[in-house]
């Protein structure tokens, strides 16, 4: 079976008082089983999230990572930082890297590669734009970003990989993918992955949706046969909401 996550972006928001103010309401929440629960704080807030949610199933995600284990690179963080203060997973590819920080495929795959050898587990991130869909490129865009940022890497290393579809064009815009739309994709990528390694590698990787999901559109998003889950942003930043789409999946 594959794992169903449901992982928050907090992106750049919540400083430290922030942070605890949501975990204490976090930490009163009753945590269903069969879904995994992420947050992915900002660094700032990592350690002293991993402290305080040690006695709770919530795992703690780290929103990005340099591609070198250590080094002069000014203002960067590494994996083995991460795995130290309590993150063992990291988001690679997110689109708002990709397109303000201009982190192209290669550089992702390197990342992907670092947290791969440092044993992280990876939430790698694609999705087109809404001139990609429009112009009907949008399969071919995302056959083309797995396979530059993640077919390099061998049959077991997906086990530690977690693919999140998030078309840009959805993420903070109040527009989702319909459900029909996620699932064509999905499908698409689970394929892919199929073709490129096998079906049984594409069948246990669990794969995400993320862009305006919401406590509302929750249930129906992940009701398609090949959502696991969720990565979300607004909505993940207040434990209320947060929680009901992490519920969604009991519905
Ligand atoms: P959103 O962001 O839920 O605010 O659209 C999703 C994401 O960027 O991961």
């Amino acid at each position: 079976m594959r794992k169903k996550i449901v992982a928050g972006n907090w992106k750049m928001n919540h400083d430290l008082a922030e942070t605890e103010m949501f975990l204490v309401d976090l930490k009163k929440q009753v945590f269903p089983e069969h879904v995994i629960t992420m947050i992915a704080p900002p660094f700032t807030s990592l350690n002293h999230a991993f402290k305080s949610l040690r006695e709770h199933p919530v795992t703690l995600i780290a929103q990005n990572m340099h591609q070198s284990n250590n080094g002069a690179f000014t203002g960067e963080i590494s994996a083995k930082m991460l795995k130290s203060v309590g993150a063992d997973t990291v988001i690679v590819g997110h689109s708002e890297r990709r397109a303000i920080f201009n982190e192209d495929s290669a550089l992702l795959a390197e990342k992907v590669n670092t947290a791969l050898e440092n044993k992280m587990t990876v939430i790698f991130c694609i999705g087109e734009e809404l001139q990609d869909r429009k112009q009907g490129n949008h399969f071919d865009l995302i056959k083309t970003q797995l396979s530059e940022g993640l077919f390099h890497v061998s049959n077991d290393s997906w086990e530690n990989i977690i693919v999140a579809y998030e078309p840009v064009w959805a993420i903070g815009t109040g527009e989702t993918a319909s459900p029909g739309q996620a699932q064509e994709m999905h499908k698409l990528i689970r394929e892919t992955i199929a073709e490129n390694y096998s079906k049984a590698v594409a069948d246990q990787v669990s794969i995400l949706y993320g862009g305006s999901v919401k406590p509302d559109n929750a249930a129906e998003i992940f009701g398609q046969p090949d959502v696991d889950g969720g990565l979300i942003g607004g909505a993940s930043l207040q434990v209320d909401n947060f929680m009901k789409i992490v519920n969604a999946f009991n519905k």
